[in-house]
């Protein structure tokens, strides 16, 4: 016994010198963070503390009552993500005021509805302006020059990602896939997609958006495809099923179709 104990422990102490200690490293990222990689720490500041009151408007109060109705009472709590949308459209961001109130109303923990805020990039927890353009970088839109979208909006706006322009008109992030690949290029711009965009079409596009803003008159630039297209149907036309369909002897003769 004595010796199986003595080898154990020279075979421990040689495993031991033979393990050399893994070399700590961290790396740095010098890439620029992007909107949905950011550390969603809350830190008070005086627009976004527990101490700005919060309150859903009557007429939120009863789109709400129509969202519960939704769910037996007692999981109310599957209505938080409709609550935080409701709370951000209604106060400009999702603030911890917002985040506090929805908590409330659902009688949940206030931390888990903070977990579900910071998880989802759709809820904005600093304030943004009057146009959020989001524009995807992900791989569709970047092998078709979302690179040049950058650019072109940060050129035109004076602005890089993650900033928001003096006069609060536009908020600018780069933000992942908007499922959106078909029509790429594109940015969501609040709640409404542009797509097959260029850097032209894109500077037009944020000069008219801004004349919206500020000249009386002056229309909403229409959303989708700004290259022609209607939807995301074949840039060249029709390039197949061009010819008749083939005769009655491919189908069924039972009737049945
Ligand atoms: S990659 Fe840009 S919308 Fe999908």
């Amino acid at each position: 016994m004595a010796s199986t104990l003595r080898c154990l422990r020279w075979h421990g102490a040689v495993r031991a010198l033979r393990a050399p200690i893994p070399f700590q490293r961290r790396t740095f990222i010098s890439s620029t963070r992007l909107g949905s990689d950011a550390l969603q720490v809350h830190r008070d500041s005086p627009e976004n503390n527990p101490s700005v009151p919060f309150k859903f408007s009557a007429q939120n109060e009863k789109v709400i009552e129509e969202i519960l109705a939704r769910y037996p009472s007692q999981y109310k709590k599957a209505a938080v993500m409709p609550l935080l949308d409701l709370g951000q459209r209604q106060h400009g961001f999702t603030s911890i005021s917002v985040m506090n109130e929805v908590a409330r109303m659902l009688e949940m923990p206030p931390m888990r509805v903070y977990e579900v805020a910071t998880f989802y990039t759709m809820y904005n927890r600093s304030p943004v302006g009057k146009y959020h353009v989001q524009c995807c970088t992900t791989t569709p839109c970047q092998l078709r020059d979302s690179d040049g979208i950058m650019k072109a909006i940060e050129d035109h706006l004076g602005i890089h990602h993650g900033q928001t322009t003096d006069d609060g008109l536009f908020t600018f992030t780069e933000v992942e896939c908007l499922g959106a690949c078909a029509n790429a290029p594109m940015v969501q711009i609040n709640d409404d997609y542009y797509e097959d965009l260029t850097p032209e079409t894109t500077k037009s596009l944020l000069t008219a958006l801004k004349n919206a803003a500020t000249k009386t008159g002056a229309e909403m630039p229409k959303p989708g495809p700004l290259s022609g297209r209607d939807t995301c149907e074949n840039a060249k036309g029709l390039t197949n099923l061009t010819g008749e369909p083939w005769g009655n002897e491919t189908l069924r003769t039972d009737g049945a179709l």
